[in-house]
């Protein structure tokens, strides 16, 4: 039986990445990968220190996926995602089957973890409920950006004995749901923090987190608002993309 471990690999410090993830990689016959855009050549830069790093054997073979566009021009959000999942999972399938010998190791290294918005554990379960190819999967975890940004800052997530709520910054138009004062923010586009209007919030915001460009900026939100956007514009503009993540903190009364 062909067998996948799906690899969290950190947020972008191969220091990040476990004995376990180490271990894996090294029994791994092919990696399938999937960059694409801006980010590409970033990113397999990235991956090739993290092969580098982990002492891959040179017969490890790398097979580019090439991954189908998401349709971003749809209103509908979740038939987006789902109608992209599914086109995935026939370019990975198609991969598995002409690369991945029977009895062979394959593997996609993910970005932080693999549990925290990203889609290959869905993709996965679609190539193996389809049935086509018998596929033995295996997780493991990474330190994911949330992780990475609490360490960069030197804070906890959490206060004593109170919730964090984590959330794509798309649920964040109309501001900091009731009863969350600790939010980590998530795939933004934008600079969504500006739709927070209330006082008393505090941000940490990270970019880049655990690479040599990361970039690092805190303080109440109203006084370095405008300073997190045009650090966030200039790195986007000078990078050719963007990837940051934030905690908003409610002052407690
Ligand atoms: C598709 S999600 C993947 C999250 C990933 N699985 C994790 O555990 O961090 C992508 C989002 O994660 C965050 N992210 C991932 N890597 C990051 C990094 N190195 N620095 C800052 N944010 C990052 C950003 O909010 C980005 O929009």
């Amino acid at each position: 039986v062909r067998s996948l471990a799906l690899i969290g690999i950190g947020a972008g410090d191969p220091n990040h990445l476990t004995l376990h993830a180490i271990e894996e990689i090294c029994r791994t016959d092919v990696v399938f990968t999937a960059d694409k855009g801006e980010r590409a050549r970033d990113l397999a830069a990235a991956r090739d220190e993290v092969l580098r790093r982990s002492g891959a054997p040179s017969t490890l073979r790398v097979v580019n996926v090439v991954d189908p566009e998401r349709d971003r021009g749809s209103g509908a959000y979740a038939e987006a995602v789902e109608d992209w999942r599914m086109r995935r999972a026939d370019a990975f399938e198609r991969a598995i089957v002409a690369e991945l010998g029977e009895s062979q190791r394959g593997a996609i290294l993910v970005w932080g973890d693999p549990s925290l918005y990203d889609s290959m554990i869905a993709v996965a379960d679609d190539i193996r409920a389809r049935g086509n190819v018998a596929l033995e999967l295996t997780v493991v975890p990474g330190i994911s950006s949330v992780q990475a940004l609490a360490a960069a800052h030197r804070i906890a997530l959490n206060r004593v004995g109170r919730p964090v709520h984590i959330t794509p910054a798309r649920l964040l138009e109309d501001g900091l749901p009731d009863g969350a004062d600790d939010v980590v923010v998530m795939l933004d586009s934008g600079c969504t923090f500006e739709r927070i209007t209330e006082p008393g919030v505090e941000i940490y915001w990270g970019a880049y987190l655990g690479t040599a460009y990361e970039l690092l900026v805190s303080g109440p939100l109203d006084e370095v608002a405008a300073e997190v956007r045009e650090t966030r514009e200039r790195a986007r503009k000078e990078r050719g993309w963007i990837m940051d993540t934030y905690l908003l903190r409610r002052r407690l009364r």
